[in-house]
């Protein structure tokens, strides 16, 4: 097992990443409060929610099973959580537990933030994306209507219990989209993750667990360092938003066809390829970008048929990223450097989006 610290004080908390922690009872003992409430979806439940009751053994608890995926996250049922947790008797010094993927995560620490205002929450995600990114960091949410995330608080959980055995009976799909995030990361990071994770790539899509567990603990450590300096994304932890302006407007324009991964994976090629038109990009670095994100199975491209250059650069305008009428975006210059910019021609931004409709055909 590996662990690693998020040092924000008195919110601070541990990760704990291995294979078998689901049913670790000395892991789950000393992070539970009075009573606990466990927050799953109805495929995970199926699968997992037997080990953690195990694992729980004597101290009180009930389960409460959300829908799979992004309809869990919703105001409605975050009400449904709430009178679950009611009805089992939770009190301020209880505990939710959010076993699942990062649905499960966002609905359930929101949850917990407006809980009786305010109890702790355990992350214990069970999809790669979940474990390398959503379940640190305390960003909660739901959904509205009118977009994505738009309902949410900052809260960070009492602890992370990443058990990478979950990963055997994830989708492939689902699990090469989050190796999209880490591809992120990597980028982010600089040459000595990039290597890494290009050498470790076909035990990764076999979710090996102590090759998963090296990938969660280094996307892990990279976040907990973006978090500690700027908790609240005011800064320096918008660039972990590189791939996402673009990722996010072909995620909607595509309206559910694609994975969050798969256009996380497409935007950061675009950003990529915009960063390469501007001159900035180190020759060269665009091919192995293309080349890894092709290894871990992932599009690099827009798929058929795609839709007009003009919806996606109106969905990018929406972005929260927007300010004063600027899209910022997250531009690379090389790996391990990154930049959050509204300083580019704008006319660039149009052509690259353009170059990725007409190359859909
Ligand atoms: N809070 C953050 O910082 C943050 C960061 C990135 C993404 N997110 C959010 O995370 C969500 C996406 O998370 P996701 O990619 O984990 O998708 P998800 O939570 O929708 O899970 C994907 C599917 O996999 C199933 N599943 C989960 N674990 C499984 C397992 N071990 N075996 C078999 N099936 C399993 C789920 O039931 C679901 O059907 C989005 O809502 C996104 O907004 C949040």
């Amino acid at each position: 097992m590996r662990r690693l610290d998020v040092n924000l004080g008195a919110r601070g908390y541990p990760v704990l990443i291995g294979a078998g922690l689901l049913g670790d009872a000395d892991d789950w003992a000393p992070q539970l409060g009075t009573r606990s409430l466990i927050v799953t979806s109805e495929t995970v439940a199926g699968l997992y929610v037997d080990r953690v009751r195990e694992a729980l053994g004597k101290h009180p608890h009930a389960v409460h099973v959300l829908p799979d995926g992004d309809s869990a996250k919703s105001l409605d049922h975050v009400e449904r959580i709430v009178s679950a947790a009611l009805d089992a008797g939770v009190a301020r010094d209880g505990t939710f537990i959010a076993l699942g993927g990062g649905a499960v995560g966002d609905v359930t620490g929101f949850a917990a933030a407006v809980y009786q205002r305010g109890v702790g929450y355990i992350q214990a995600p069970t999809t790669l994306l979940a474990q390398l990114d959503s379940a640190v960091g305390g960003k909660t949410a739901v959904n509205h209507p009118l977009g994505k995330n738009l309902v949410g608080a900052f809260h960070q959980p009492r602890c992370v219990i990443t058990d990478v055995d979950t990963l055997k009976t994830l989708p492939p799909r689902e699990l090469r989209a989050g190796l999209a995030e880490a591809i992120k990361y990597a980028l982010l990071e600089g040459e000595s993750l990039f290597d890494r994770l290009d050498a470790m790539m076909p035990r990764l899509l076999e979710a090996e667990p102590e090759a998963t567990t090296e990938l969660v603990h280094r996307c892990c450590s990279i976040k907990a360092r973006f978090v500690e300096h700027d908790e609240t994304d005011h800064g320096e932890r918008a660039l972990l938003n590189l791939g996402h302006s673009f990722g996010h407007a072909i995620e909607s324009a595509y309206a559910g066809k694609l994975l969050h991964g798969e256009a996380v994976a497409i935007g950061c090629v675009m950003a990529a390829s915009l960063s390469r038109a501007l001159g900035w990009l180190e020759p060269g670095l665009f091919g192995r970008i293309e080349g890894v994100f092709r290894a871990a199975g992932l599009p690099v491209g827009l798929p058929a048929p795609a839709p007009a250059a003009a919806e996606i650069i109106e969905r990018m305008q929406r972005d929260k990223k927007v300010t004063d009428g600027v899209l910022k975006l997250v531009l690379l210059h090389r790996l391990g450097q990154a930049e959050l910019t509204g300083d580019y021609p704008y006319a660039a931004l149009v052509l690259t989006v353009r170059e990725f409709v007409e190359a859909a055909g």
